[in-house]
């Protein structure tokens, strides 16, 4: 064997047995090696992949590190739409149901019953043993690809253990009953390491793990990401610490780590998931039902969650319900129900879908926890736009298993409604969705004396005459120029991770050098470098985080126009109206000057958007404010070669999309077409170079647009324009 044979070997070797610690570790809780010799194994492979780049696969166990940034996350079209569950909240719901099922599939039913995991759904795609792709929900037609971050996921395997790839085929064992039954069974392990580098001196690694059954070369996976409540709690404590605004729940938790741009974060924050479904093109005849199939899952070393029942009847279903109900809280992690599967797949056929929802599943919603508990204060938080946010203090209480100490009160009329009174005491109520709620007061509970709640007609932190806008149910300090928490909060958005990203800050950086009257705005960031010596005897300052810090400050300059129109704070322009608007105009000084209806015509601007930018352009102060930022140095236009710039085929052209198009999705489309240079319409008017034209669209488009002799072209022509035909 040369020696890059060797190492190719070695690698292969060390991959295999790593990941099966892996396994053992996160998914079965049964290591089988200490950390110490893992982390040898870990380094040794980290090593060979150094040296021979040529073999390190983006699968490898090295990886769960993460380590990827990711762009902006790419849409994918999900094979098989993700559908959602019809809801029940009561027996007599999922009698109906059974009925339901019943008259079509006759009375030989067996349900399977699942806990309803409460985190955000993925669907990964598996080529060959290897994870391929992982995409979330998103409108359940296609999502985002964030296979980086789901590669760091402890408990997902990146490659399926060997052995399982379809070598005997035909119909696995029927339906055991018991999703267990599989697991001390070792009579007929697969060789695993007759392969390439398989090393004498492994130790016999799946004695104990479930039998293997072949998996397919290509299959879809669906599952629930989730997160412990305990990692959420001590995760959540240092974000308060940092002065980082809490997560409202684990869910939320792990919907924002899905979609962080940094693997390496992701990987610091322990998610988990449970799969749930699997697809793939003969599925149906390699097994006879849902069970079965997630019997096979669990065996090629997927996470399945134990608390899965196989029922005979409605009756059945309705113990498991009533069992979890009850136990739900000694569960690590959040479940908002039960889902119910028809077994049987020849009877799921049968059964098929509404357009929503399959007809041969359903979810059964917990009911929300309530509890009473006195009202002790309220306080009212003024946010970076102003907007004040009346929060409910309470007497601590337990309630679906946590302490609630504060519940949001949302707005003036929410308080008016309850009409809420000084120390009420209230019903507080915990759903599966935002965490908790005041749903009414408990009159008999009223004290003699008590005043009603009166919202403040001031703001609590700088005394200005708070206003509410026309159609809107929130209330705004209209003092943005000093009123301190917008003033901080807006800075501290400038700095932020998805803005302009400056290293060496956070929130609480900003909060003391505003309190030390060092920064009044984000342009004094860029006066800082002058301020070295003060800087350097504030407390928990010293030296090296403060060159950090102005290293960090000095890095902002470089950061595209894109990051810097969304660090500007502006009204209802979000990152991604920020890159629509940056591609769009091109540069600052074009988007000031752009009149209402200019903005308009911009694919997916709206006159909300339009007003708010327009405003901000018109005060002087934010002027000012972009004429220094202007001298500094930073980014105020778009890069001719920037990140995403692919060709100007298309520039200074207009485009309108409309329809549905056979290779491409529309978002897919408007990316080409804005990273070759042309711009997005919303509408067609004389202003328009082009109509895209696809299946399905509207004829009044079509009408429109021949009137005014706009050329009409397909899909094709437009990759053609772009050479890409
Ligand atoms: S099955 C077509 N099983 O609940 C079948 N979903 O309300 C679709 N969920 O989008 C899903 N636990 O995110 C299924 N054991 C489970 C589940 C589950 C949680 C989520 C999933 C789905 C939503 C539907």
């Amino acid at each position: 064997m040369s020696q890059m044979e060797e190492a190719a070997a070695r690698i292969e070797a060390l991959v295999r047995e790593l990941n099966e610690y892996n396994y053992r570790y996160y998914v079965l809780a049964q290591p089988v090696v200490s950390d110490y010799d893992f982390d040898i194994r870990l380094k040794e492979l980290e090593a060979l992949e150094a040296q021979y780049p040529q073999f390190a696969d983006p699968n490898s166990p090295t990886r769960k590190v993460g380590g990827e940034i990711t762009q902006g996350f790419r849409t994918v079209r999900h094979r098989w739409p993700m559908l959602s569950l019809g809801n029940t909240y009561n027996e007599q719901e999922l009698r109906d149901f059974d009925e339901r099922v019943r008259k079509i599939t006759g009375d030989q039913v067996t349900y399977v019953c699942e806990l309803k995991f409460d985190g955000l759904s993925i669907s990964l795609t598996y080529e060959h043993g290897k994870l391929k792709q992982a995409v979330t929900r998103g409108d359940g037609v296609q999502g985002d690809d964030v296979t980086s971050n789901i590669r760091t996921i402890k408990t997902i395997p990146n490659v399926l253990k060997p052995g399982g790839a379809r070598a005997a085929n035909g119909r696995n064992r029927a339906a055991s009953g018991d999703l267990f039954s599989g697991l001390a069974a070792t009579e007929d392990l697969p060789d695993l390491f007759s392969g390439a580098g398989a090393a004498a001196d492994l130790p016999d690694l799946f004695s104990g793990s479930p039998a293997q059954q072949p998996y397919p070369d290509l299959f879809e996976i669906r599952g629930e990401i989730f997160m412990h409540r305990a990692a959420f709690d001590r995760l959540n404590a240092e974000r308060e610490e940092l002065s980082l605004q809490p997560y409202a729940n684990p869910r939320n938790f792990a919907a924002g780590t899905v979609k962080l741009q940094d693997s390496a974060e992701v990987a610091k924050r322990p998610l988990d998931c449970f799969l749930y479904f699997l697809y793939s093109d003969d599925r149906n005849r390699q097994f006879a039902g849902h069970w079965e199939s997630i019997e096979a899952v669990r065996s090629w070393g997927f996470p399945i969650c134990e608390h899965t029942a196989l029922c005979s009847g409605m009756d059945e279903v309705l113990d498991f319900i009533a069992r979890w109900d009850k136990e739900r809280h000694n569960l690590s992690y959040d479940i908002d129900g039960i889902v119910i599967k028809v077994n049987d797949y020849a009877q799921q056929e049968e059964l098929g879908f509404t357009a929503k929802s399959p007809r041969w599943a359903i979810s059964y919603k917990f009911k929300a926890e309530t509890t009473e508990t006195r009202l002790e204060s309220v306080s009212y938080q003024v946010g970076r736009t102003g907007a004040v946010t009346p929060v409910a203090n309470l007497q601590p209480v337990q309630l679906a298993g946590t302490t609630v100490k504060r519940a949001s009160l949302h707005n003036a009329n929410e308080i008016m409604r309850l009409d809420l009174h000084e120390q009420d005491l209230v019903f507080v109520e915990k759903g599966g969705e935002i965490i908790p709620k005041i749903t009414g007061v408990n009159l008999s509970g009223r004290l003699p004396a008590a005043r009603p709640v009166i919202y403040p007609s001031e703001c609590p932190e700088c005394g200005t005459t708070l206003i509410r806008l026309e159609g809107e149910a929130v209330h705004y300090c209209p003092n943005d120029q000093s009123c301190p928490p917008q003033v901080v909060g807006r800075i501290q958005h400038f700095i932020s991770r998805k803005a302009l990203d400056v290293e060496g800050m956070g929130d609480e950086t900003i909060e003391a050098l505003y309190r030390e009257g060092l920064i009044r705005d984000y342009t004094d960031l860029y006066q800082l470098h002058e301020h070295k010596k003060q800087l350097i005897k504030m407390e928990r300052f010293g030296r090296k985080s403060v060159e950090n810090m102005l290293v960090g400050i000095e890095k902002s300059r470089e950061k595209p126009f894109e990051k810097v129109l969304f660090a500007l704070g502006i009204r209802h322009v979000g990152e991604t109206i920020a890159k629509k608007l940056a591609a769009h105009f091109k540069n600052i000084d074009e988007l000031a000057a752009a009149t209402p209806e200019d903005m308009n015509s911009v694919y997916e601007i709206g006159e909300r958007i339009a007003e708010s930018v327009g405003l901000f352009f018109a005060d002087p102060e934010n002027r000012k404010r972009i004429q220094v930022l202007k001298e500094k140095g930073l980014k105020m236009e778009v890069e001719q070669n920037g990140d995403t710039a692919l060709g100007d085929q298309l520039a200074g052209r207009t485009f309108v999309i409309s329809g549905t198009f056979a290779m491409h999705s529309r978002e897919e489309l408007s990316n080409l077409i804005e990273n070759h240079g042309g711009r997005l319409l919303s509408s067609i008017s004389a202003k328009l170079d082009y109509l895209v034209a696809g299946e399905k669209m509207g004829p009044s488009k079509l009408q429109k647009a021949e009137k005014l002799k706009i050329p009409i072209i397909s899909e094709e022509d437009l990759l053609s324009m772009i050479g890409k035909n």
